[in-house]
Order: C-alpha cells, then structure tokens, then sequence
C-alpha cells in the first residue's frame, strides 16, 4: 500500500447518498485495495450531529484503506488539500418539484464551494457534481474556480448511463457484460438523450439488433428519461444507492481510464463537439486514461439522434442564462 492517502472531500455527507457513498469509497471501491483515503466530509451545521454518527459506523467498519476522516461545515477548511471532490450536497427534488425550481436554491451552495476549491484544493483536483442540477452546479462551480482547469470539472450522467445498460440488456436478454458504448448525450433531466445508435450487443450494433422503434421512442428513451421520477414516485425520496454506486463508477473510470473498445458518458464543459455549444457542462461519450478524458469524436449523427441533442443542449442554454441571471456565474 502507498504512504500518502488520497484526500476525497464528499459534501452532503449525511445524507442518503453519503450513507452508501462513503462506505464504499472507504472500502477501497473508488481507488482499489492497495490506495489509502482521507475522508473529507462537509455537511451544513444542522448535519454535523449525524455525520458524527455516520464516522462512528466507518471507524466500526475497519476499513483497511481508511487512513483518516474529517468532519466540519467550513468548506475552505474541508476541501484542503482535496485531490478528488465529489459534489453531492444540495437540496433533492421532491414530489412535483421541477429541477428548475432547484437552480436558486442550490446555485448558492455551489458558488460558494467552487471558490473554496479554487483557494484550497490540491494542483490536482478533480470535480464530480451528483447534486441537482447536477449540469448547471457543475458550471456555477466551475466558473467560480477559474484557477482550476475546466476540465477537471464534471457531472455525473453515470446513473442514466447504467440505466439505459440495464433496460438495453433486458431487451435483449443478454448480459451488461456484453454492452458496450452506450451514450448518454445532454442534460442530468427528463431532456438527456440515450443513444443506443452507436451501442454494441455483444458486438454487433444495438440498433440494428433490437430493431425496434416503438420500443425505442415508446419504451426506452422515456424509461431512462423518466427513472428518476420514477423512483421518486416509489421510494418518495430520490435514489440514492444506485446514484451513489453511478458516482463511484464515474469518479473511479475517469481517475483509471475506461476500457479498450468502450467508453462511457460523463458530463464534461462542451468545446463544441457535436453542435453542443462551447462552455455548457452537457453529456458526452468519453473515454479517459489518467485522470483525463476525451470526448469520442466523428460519430455519425441522425436526424433523429440531431433533434434529441438539440433539445438537451437548449434546455443546458436555458438553465445557463438562468443561473447567469441571478449572478451565480462567478
Ligand atoms: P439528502 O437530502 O439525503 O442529502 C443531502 C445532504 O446535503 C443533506 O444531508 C444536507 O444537509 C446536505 N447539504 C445541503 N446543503 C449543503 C451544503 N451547502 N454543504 C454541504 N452539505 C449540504 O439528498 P440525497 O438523496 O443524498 O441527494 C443529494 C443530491 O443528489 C440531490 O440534489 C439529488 O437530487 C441528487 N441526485 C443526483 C443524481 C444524479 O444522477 N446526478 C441521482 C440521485 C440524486
Ligand atoms: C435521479 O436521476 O435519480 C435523480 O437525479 C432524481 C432527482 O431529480 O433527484
């Protein structure tokens, strides 16, 4: 095992996301086995009674690659030295709730700790946002750290990438296993677009295999678009193990790379690929090595894929001058 831990800041720690997130980051699920961390866990003051309780549950897990834990509702003091930052704090969606209603009342939080990561956080720093809405926080924080290159900001669109994995193999009885290059394209909302046109079953081409518009238009795009209302509507709160494993899977492949042969969808500062304007944090097929990522170039886009993109990419512009609006945008 390494000496030096690797400092990852989680906020919204005592939350339900945290409480799945952080056992699993200290088991070793987000660096490996042979990687020491340092918790770092920012909540707001209210929170840090149950934190406390959520520490006294990691110190009675003994986690062997657990090298330290710190607690507090300063994020200056919290994001110190942070290598990895994983932004989940904020407030959820709930029943009727549209994510746009979210944007003032979370675009505060992420001002304030975009600077705090700018000030404080290691040369290094890498930035997942999960909290909602996950794309625009992304930016409110990025564009208030403007010594951090962008590109070590992101957003997750993991979970919607790992639904569409798991309604794409149920379609077509095969196993996750043998898919590859599924693409999430947009916004972490009801417009995101997932793209099976380029997806491969076992190598052959999803598309083609399933053959299958109605299932395609009528099932598929809405299911994904829609799980996380879904879940809300059944659960009465917002996911939370499965979002907090998607945060884990996005966090862990962009630090190890992901596979030959495939590639996986990230939220990332657009440079204009694919007519997504340049600057918006939208949804991209990545693939990634070292801690860095590529957006996949040259695919072929249809008429039907154009629109779907289209109409993520103007609801991003959207929430962009919104947030722009109300001065979040550093
Ligand atoms: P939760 O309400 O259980 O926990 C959120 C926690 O954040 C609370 O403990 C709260 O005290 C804390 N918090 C609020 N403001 C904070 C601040 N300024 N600094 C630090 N902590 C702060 O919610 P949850 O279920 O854990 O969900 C967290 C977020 O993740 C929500 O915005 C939810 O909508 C979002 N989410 C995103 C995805 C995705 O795929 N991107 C999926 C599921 C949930
Ligand atoms: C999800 O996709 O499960 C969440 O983002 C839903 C939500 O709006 O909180």
């Amino acid at each position: 095992m390494s000496n030096t831990p690797v400092k990852v800041a989680v906020t919204g720690a005592a939350g339900q996301i945290g409480y799945s997130l952080l056992f699993r980051i200290a088991s070793g699920a987000l660096l490996g086995p042979d990687t020491p961390v340092e918790l770092r866990l920012l909540e707001i003051t209210p929170a840090l009674k149950a934190l406390e309780g959520v520490v006294m549950e990691l110190d009675d897990c003994a986690f062997p690659t657990l090298a330290g834990v710190e607690i507090g509702d300063d994020a200056n003091t919290i994001f110190n030295g942070a290598n990895v930052a994983l932004l989940v704090g904020a407030r959820p969606r709930t029943k009727g709730m549209e994510r746009g209603d979210l944007l003032e009342a979370n675009g505060a939080i992420f001002t304030v700790q975009g600077k705090a990561l700018n000030e404080h956080a290691a040369d290094d720093i890498r930035v997942t946002v999960t909290g909602n809405p996950a794309n625009t926080n992304a930016l409110i924080a990025k564009s208030n750290a403007p010594d951090i290159p962008a590109e070590r900001f992101s957003a997750l669109t993991r979970l919607d990438h790992n639904r569409a994995l798991a309604q794409l193999s149920r379609k077509t009885g095969t196993s996750v296993n043998d898919l590859r290059k599924m693409t999430i394209w947009g916004n972490h909302s009801a417009t995101q677009y997932p793209d099976i046109f380029h997806a491969e079953v076992a190598g052959k081409n999803a598309a083609e295999l399933v053959n299958d518009q109605a299932w395609l238009e009528n099932d598929f795009i809405p299911t994904v678009q829609k799980r996380g209302a879904a879940i809300i509507e059944a659960r009465g709160s917002s996911s939370a193990a499965s979002a907090a494993a998607a945060t884990i899977d996005h966090a862990r492949d962009w630090l190890k790379g992901t596979a030959e042969g495939d590639w996986t969808s990230m939220a990332v500062v657009s440079d204009g690929s694919y007519g997504v304007p340049e600057g918006l944090i939208s949804s991209f097929p990545v693939t990634t090595s070292n801690g860095n990522y590529e957006i996949v170039q040259g695919l072929e886009i249809n008429e039907f894929s154009r629109a779907r993109i289209d109409a993520s990419a103007t609801e991003l512009g959207e929430e962009r001058d919104a947030v722009q609006a109300l001065g979040l945008l550093g």
